[in-house]
């Protein structure tokens, strides 16, 4: 079937026919057609606008046995760290000064910090700033939850790395992939901007489920979804596995966009990792649809210990300079740092 007719059904009815195809076409042309629509799609839908999301990693404890993740609990080998709540909001008042409109503040699941001093930290930071503040700090019951909405966090990532329930099973022991999708609802219904997100070439994923995850990001609509490449970490039972293909990243990262339209993609952290092997893209690996980028604001030293899978890249992303970098390398590509908060479907142009 011809690429433009796949293309545009992909845009209005998405179905696991067209998905497969995009996924797996070996044919140039088609891949070209795929990536090109998406980089219309984006300039439709978010404008030439990139949103930085400063990523603050402030504690790498985690109760969690993840099989993939270098932090995880059985990992005797590595420092653990936690940043103190003043340490927290002071980086982030930091990273409002200059000029971060987004703080993401993830961490391992660490339950030493309680309830209230999320709220604590929550409502210091936007006493003296206005910026958006996003969670990733796993899973919480739905009490907590909407605690945390209504002392003021405005949005929450929570990836479900797999919609495939048997390798959900054997890579996140405990867990429960239910608990998670039921989550994001739950967390849709209190109006945060809802997050997600799988890993790329997982030992055992097939390219149907990787379908099934795609299509689930549409049916629960959310507004972020970050994609990145399986980096083996030579600390858990996943050790030496190949990563996942950059290829395929970049295939979802334009299936999303053009499936999603208007939601928030990031280039993630993991497929720079693999791409240049430079911090941050500043080019034409936009042009797949992605524009979000998430600058580390966690001070260099924790940076190393913030080990989820080996990454060599360290740099302060907490300075003016870092941003008006960003913007001038942008700039030769006609896009700019954004200064809104860039909550999804506030930048629509054309509708
Ligand atoms: N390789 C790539 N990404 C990983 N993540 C966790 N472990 C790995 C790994 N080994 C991703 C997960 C997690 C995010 C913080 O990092 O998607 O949600």
């Amino acid at each position: 079937m011809e690429t433009k007719k796949r293309l545009n059904r992909l845009y209005s009815k998405p179905d696991n026919e067209d998905i497969l195809f995009f996924l797996s076409t070996i044919d140039p042309k088609s891949i070209k057609e795929l990536y090109s629509f998406a980089g219309k799609v984006r300039e439709d839908y978010t404008g030439k606008m990139i949103h930085l999301r400063g990523l603050i990693e402030f504690s790498n404890y985690c109760s969690r046995s993840c099989h993939y993740c270098g932090l995880n609990k059985e990992n005797k080998k590595i420092t653990r760290f936690r940043l103190s709540k003043e340490e927290i909001v002071k980086i982030a008042i930091e990273a409002s000064e200059n000029g971060y409109k987004t703080i993401v503040l993830q961490s391992g699941e660490d339950n030493n910090y309680s309830l209230e001093d999320y709220i604590y930290i929550i409502k210091n930071i936007k006493l003296n700033t206005d910026i958006a503040i996003t969670l990733a700090i796993g899973e919480k019951t739905f009490k907590e939850y909407k605690i945390l909405r209504e002392n003021g966090a405005d949005r929450y990532l929570l990836k479900h790395e797999t919609s495939d329930p048997k390798l959900y099973k054997k890579l996140n022991p405990g867990m429960h992939l239910q608990y998670r999708i039921n989550s994001l609802k739950e967390l849709k219904r209190l109006e945060f901007q809802v997050g997600s997100g799988i890993m790329l070439g997982l030992p055992g994923q097939t390219l149907e489920s990787i379908v099934d995850d795609i299509l689930l990001f549409k049916q629960l609509n959310l507004d972020m979804i970050g994609c990145g490449p399986f980096i083996s970490h030579p600390e858990t039972s996943l050790a030496g596995l190949p990563s996942g293909d950059p290829e395929l990243a970049y295939r979802v990262l334009a299936i999303n966009r053009i499936v999603t339209r208007d939601a928030n993609l990031p280039f993630t952290t993991a497929l720079s990792v693999l791409t240049k092997g430079q911090a941050l893209p500043f080019s034409s690996e936009f042009f797949k649809g992605a524009n979000v980028l998430m600058p580390k604001l966690t001070p260099i030293k924790y940076q190393k210990l913030y080990d989820i899978y080996p990454n060599p890249n360290r740099y302060n992303g907490n300075s003016k300079e870092f941003i008006r970098q960003i913007d001038l390398d942008l700039s030769e590509s006609g896009y700019k740092v954004s200064t809104t908060l860039g909550h999804r479907g506030s930048e629509k142009i054309l509708l």
